[in-house]
């Protein structure tokens, strides 16, 4: 597979607060394969938005380098193709949204873009087919719900024709169903579009469902590998103030009592069948 987003020895600060300048990224090695599902997780503070910031040149490195489909981002006369590979979704949908009718929302950035008109309206009703908001194309953006206005935003960033996004805690300020149909639309995008998505996010279970999960601690990677793999290694988790999901987090108290039960299985179903194995194997 071809890699999109490469960083090299990525180096971050910011600008010096009260003649202190901490090292926010602190040697970030990572390479993000085209049509691949990446989540991130780490501690508050630990350079997530920092790191996700590189991925399309809001922010440019201090040290090392960032290159987006082969570009260098820190190349000013790329910075549009870089724009347009890797588009940003952030946390609070209602500072994404900029007109008082979806469609024209939707239609706002590749307007910018300069795309012709007759493209404009096509790429529009697909981008919110794509997030199941076409219903809602002549509604007002702000009497939706969260996850309704999470959706919007997202065609924003689809209608731009991405191959990769990146999502910056899109779900942190949705309700359990607006979080849901938020990452179902993640999903959709990323398996029947072959877009890359890019999740940071908080929520274990969102993070369990990506191909890869990296782990960030104090600017650094400190795990990263299949959500299995990652979060079997709990003791190193807890060292970096990390929870495991619940599942894992019971099996592993059960390995730590002397039970035989596999760290790995993570879905309540592969759980449940675990327990149920362990029964069985203790004729129960
Ligand atoms: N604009 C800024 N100026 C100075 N320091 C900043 C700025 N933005 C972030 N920081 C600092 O950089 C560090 C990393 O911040 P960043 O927002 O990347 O972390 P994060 O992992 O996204 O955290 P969170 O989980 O809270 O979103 C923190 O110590 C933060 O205080
Ligand atoms: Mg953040």
């Amino acid at each position: 597979m071809e890699t999109i987003i490469k960083t090299e020895d990525l180096h971050f600060s910011y600008p010096a607060v009260e003649g202190t300048t901490p090292v926010v990224l602190d040697g970030v090695d990572l390479e993000i394969q085209e049509g691949s599902f990446v989540a991130v997780l780490g501690h508050n503070g630990c350079g997530k938005s920092t790191l996700a910031k590189h991925m399309n040149a809001i922010l440019l490195p201090s040290g090392g380098t960032v290159w987006v489909d082969g570009i260098n981002t820190a190349d000013e006369d790329r910075l549009l193709d870089v724009r347009r590979t890797v588009g940003m979704v952030f946390q609070n949908p209602d500072n994404q949204i900029v007109a008082n009718v979806v469609e024209e929302d939707v239609a706002f950035a590749p307007e910018n873009l300069g795309v012709p008109p007759a493209e404009i309206r096509q790429r529009v009703d697909d981008a919110l087919k794509a997030v199941n908001m076409y219903q809602f194309r002549e509604h007002a953006p702000h009497l939706l719900s969260g996850g309704q206005k999470q959706r919007v935003a997202i065609a924003g960033v689809i209608a731009m024709r991405p191959r990769c996004i990146v999502l910056d805690e899109p779900t942190a300020m949705l309700d359990p169903i607006g979080r849901k149909d938020v990452l179902r639309t993640i999903k959709t995008l990323n398996r029947e579009r072959g877009v890359t998505v890019v999740l940071i996010t908080h929520h274990m279970d969102e993070a369990a469902q990506a191909g890869r999960l990296i782990v960030m601690s104090k600017g650094r990677v400190v795990a990263d590998g299949t959500p299995k793999e990652v979060f079997s290694q709990v003791e190193e988790l807890h060292q970096v103030g990390l929870t495991v999901p619940h599942t894992t987090q019971l099996l592993w108290e059960l390995r730590q009592e002397g039970f035989d039960v596999p760290l790995d299985a993570l879905s309540d179903e592969e759980c449940a069948q675990a327990l149920y194995n362990l029964l069985q194997a203790r004729g129960a």
